[in-house]
């Protein structure tokens, strides 16, 4: 059986897109099949696993504007077991396609066009644009769960409220099953106070809803700098510093999921 899973929060810069890239990655190491689907047209996860515009003829954009299937999509990577389906740019189009046009369903698209998916994957990570327009809730009716990146910092929690409630809607009307996965705290400095502050208020709030490690102290996502460095030579961290802090809890994320499983 293979779960869905998507990296969303409306606010930019909190880590979804490092979380997508090498929760992805660390899956596909331990041996699983993981297909990562890039629905931001800032392409950040296409381009931080090496892609450039030339690399694909087809992106995200031309399956859901209904053109393409995902299997013509999809970019074998560095890591055997793991696939992507690219983003570009030309994806901010969709959302006037989509508002201009009136055909039913369209929020549906990404869930459809899932289910025709014959390839095999366990893991299908997708990682989601910050808003929560047209293609987030794609991504919400697609999946079976949805990881929240919280950045230890100030105003960490402002606005999660509204994601929860999208997240709400989402069940009630389209998507049922859907399951908050988990909170992960990223970025987190052991020196800063206010990293210690969010923790705590997530604890408080969420405290069933945080992933464990082994010997169950939380998994939490330090503030790093390998992790900002990776993108930039292509590769998740796995492949550029696989002992790095940052790149042991992301393998201790995919390792609690597993065990969840
Ligand atoms: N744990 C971390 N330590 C250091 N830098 C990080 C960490 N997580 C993300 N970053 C950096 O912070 C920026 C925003 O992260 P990103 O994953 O792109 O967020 P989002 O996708 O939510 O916008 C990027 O430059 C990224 O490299
Ligand atoms: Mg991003």
């Amino acid at each position: 059986m293979r779960e869905t899973i998507v990296i969303a929060n409306q606010k930019g810069g909190v880590g979804k897109t490092t979380t997508a890239v090498n929760l992805s990655a660390s899956l596909a190491a331990a041996e699983k099949r993981v297909l990562l689907i890039d629905t931001d047209p800032q392409a950040n996860a296409t381009i931080g696993l090496g892609f450039s515009r030339s690399d694909y003829e087809y992106n995200i954009y031309h399956v859901l504007s209904g053109r393409k299937k995902l299997e013509e999509t999809i970019l074998k990577t560095e890591l055997p077991q793991l696939d992507l389906v690219p983003s570009n740019i030309g994806l901010v189009g969709i959302e006037k396609e989509f508002y201009d046009s009136d055909t039913e369903g369209k929020e549906l698209i990404l869930k459809r066009k899932l289910r025709d998916l014959k390839s095999e994957y366990d893991y299908i990570i997708i990682d989601s644009p910050p808003a929560l327009g047209p293609i987030t809730v794609n991504a919400l009716s697609a999946a079976d769960s949805i990881i929240i990146p919280i950045q230890c910092e100030f105003y960490a929690l402002e606005g999660l409220a509204q994601l929860l409630n999208t997240v709400k809607l989402i069940k009630k009307s389209i998507n049922p099953k859907l399951k908050i996965k988990g909170f992960l705290p990223t970025m987190y400095s052991e020196q800063n106070n206010l990293s210690r502050q969010v923790l705590l208020d997530l604890e408080h709030h969420f405290k069933n809803k945080l992933f464990e490690n082994k010997d169950k102290s939380y998994v939490i996502i330090p503030r790093n700098i390998r992790l900002a460095e990776s993108p930039s030579f292509g590769k998740p961290i796995l492949l550029y510093d696989i002992k790095a802090k940052g790149s042991v809890a992301y393998q201790n994320l995919a390792e609690s999921i597993l065990a969840s499983a």
